[in-house]
């Protein structure tokens, strides 16, 4: 079922749990190349949500700010995207032009994501998918400018988020997640990974 919240497109349950399970598979294979590390904000602080990459970019924070990088904290390069990975893209923008970037975020129990906007790419007019894999996590869904009304979903292991048009721009993030409401991951926790085309 799709649905359209504040111009998110929201593909319910898109991903059956043999489709969930064989892209988690693919994530494993990336974390074991490309371990999660917590990226520290320009405040000092460290996020709450683990965070690691794969393809030609990742998304990296420290000090300096928000950028994309070519290298892992290690010097590695990124994993390739699974192919798994792609395929939803392929699905839900129907896109000639690949994402460069998918950012794989683990959400424990007590982790969760402020609300901001991503606009650390070089063309904004390219959408961004989103893919949540096991436990569910309290979407919050803003405006293009900071402040305004928001409405909040739980997204479901198996449910994609695709962010065009306006919501491109939009404020959105992650209030909470509902440790222990899915079996896929076998430790509990959310996974979601973000499809980004970055140059
Ligand atoms: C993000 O905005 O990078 C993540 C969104 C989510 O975890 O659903
Ligand atoms: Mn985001």
């Amino acid at each position: 079922m799709k649905l359209s919240v504040k111009g998110f497109d929201i593909h319910s349950g898109l991903l059956d749990v043999t489709e969930q399970r064989s892209v988690l598979d693919a994530v494993r294979s990336v974390v074991t190349r490309a371990p999660f590390f917590r990226p520290e904000m320009p405040s000092g602080k460290r996020m709450s949500v683990r965070m690691t990459a794969a393809g030609q970019y990742g998304w990296y924070s420290d000090k300096e700010g928000y950028r994309y990088v070519p290298t892992q904290p290690s010097g590695q390069p990124w994993p390739d995207i699974p192919l798994e990975v792609l395929e939803i893209w392929q699905e839900v923008t129907g896109l000639e032009r690949k994402p460069e970037c998918c950012l794989i975020n683990y959400y424990d129990a007590e982790a969760k994501m402020g609300l901001h906007q991503d606009r650390d790419e070089a063309d904004m007019g390219w959408p961004v998918v989103s893919v949540s894999l096991g436990d569910e996590g309290l979407f919050r869904m803003g405006n293009v400018t900071r402040g305004g009304k928001t409405e909040s979903m739980w997204l479901r292991s198996g449910d994609v988020v695709v962010m065009g048009g306006d919501a491109r721009r939009a404020y959105h993030g992650v209030d909470r997640i509902r440790a222990g409401s899915s079996k896929l991951l076998p430790k509990g926790g959310r996974l979601n990974l973000t499809l980004r085309v970055v140059d």
